[in-house]
């Protein structure tokens, strides 16, 4: 297969309508934090454990077309000695992985951040590769302040990000192209609608001037919604039509699927959020979801390392998936969630 067929069939694949991307890539300190949160030890093992239990839910395919995994789970074989990229193309989904390797200063700036991990990029990706990885993702942060984020951080993450999905692109794997405003702080929604217009904006322009092809990115950006801290919580539907706007005026309709982090939204915002935007007319991409946070947040606290709740967790985990592959198509309604809807096909 030439290296443009690979990057047709994947894409194919991901932007299939009513299902998401699963990030269950988080570093080995951001789970250990996450399952410190909840009183399970990291280990090696309970981390393939628990990754293990996510994927092997009843029904995970049908909601899930790709799982961004961590390098170690990569490595990893599930407790049948299968390894977890083969676990999942037997299921008939594809594996991706975190390529980038996290945030450093960028200089003189204050406490703005570029993200690092282009050395030896095509080397590793080739390694992935042949380990039955098809995408990839690298993700660029940007806060909001009353001087960020600055004209320097926009750039530079710009020019990195093109950088990195141009030479995903030259080695057949589909890049994940994540820009993400930071919901921390205490901004409006209208300030959070300013800073990421030129962002999404500059990402672009980087894309073009790299000749990156539009049709194989898969675009993970954050949505337009108020700081964490904010006095004034924006509605589901001021979330909903500011995000579309912005990506109306900064995504050409070229992009094929448009599958949004979810940041720190509860898993109920980020459900309700995806669902309103999918009912906007005449979008012209797949709107769907990459969540990590609010895919398995309920997951994480019932299973609580032990064998005994795997299958609630997993009920748990099925309930949100289905939900967001509802919300994908603009069918997702609140009172599902107090419906037992992990059980209805
Ligand atoms: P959240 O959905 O928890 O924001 O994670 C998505 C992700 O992949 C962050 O890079």
């Amino acid at each position: 297969m030439s290296v443009m067929q690979e990057l047709a069939a994947t894409i194919s694949v991901l932007s299939s309508r009513g299902k998401g991307i699963l990030a269950a890539d988080e570093s080995t300190p951001t789970i250990t934090k996450r399952f410190q949160a909840v009183g399970i030890e990291s280990t090696e093992d309970t981390r393939r454990a628990y990754r293990e239990m996510l994927i092997n839910a009843p029904g995970f395919n049908q909601y899930v077309a790709g799982v961004i995994l961590f390098e170690e789970t990569l490595n990893q074989t599930t407790s049948k000695g299968v390894p977890f990229a083969q676990a999942l193309k037997g299921l008939g989904v594809l594996a991706g992985i975190k390529v980038d390797k996290g945030l450093v200063h960028l200089a003189n700036t204050v406490d703005e951040n570029v993200t690092q991990g282009l050395d030896g990029l095509p080397e590793r990706l080739a390694e992935y590769k042949a380990k039955g990885a098809s995408f990839a993702k690298w993700r660029a942060t940007y806060t909001i302040s009353a001087t960020t984020p600055s004209q320097l951080a926009i750039d530079t993450n710009a020019e990195v990000l093109a950088r990195y999905a141009a030479i995903c692109q030259e080695a057949g794997i589909v890049p994940i192209v994540e820009p993400e405003v930071l919901i921390d702080g205490e901004h409006t929604i209208e300030q959070c609608e300013a800073a990421s217009l030129p962002v999404f904006q500059a990402v672009f322009d980087a894309l073009y001037r790299h000749k990156v092809k539009l049709e194989y990115i898969v675009l993970k950006p954050s949505m337009v919604i108020s700081g964490k801290g904010s006095a004034q919580k924006a509605t589901v539907a001021q979330v909903a039509e500011a995000t579309v706007r912005v990506l109306r005026r900064t995504v050409p309709a070229a992009v094929p699927t448009i599958n949004f982090l979810s940041g720190g939204q509860s898993s109920e915002q980020a459900t309700a959020h995806l669902s309103l935007m999918n009912q906007t007319s005449n979008l012209p991409w797949n709107v769907s979801f990459s969540y990590a946070r609010a895919l398995q947040d309920y997951a994480m606290k019932t299973w609580q390392g032990q064998s005994a709740n795997v299958e609630a967790a997993q009920k748990a985990f099925i309930k949100r998936a289905r939900l967001n592959s509802l919300a994908a198509k603009g069918e997702y309604k609140e009172s599902m969630e107090k419906e037992d809807i992990s059980l209805v096909a």
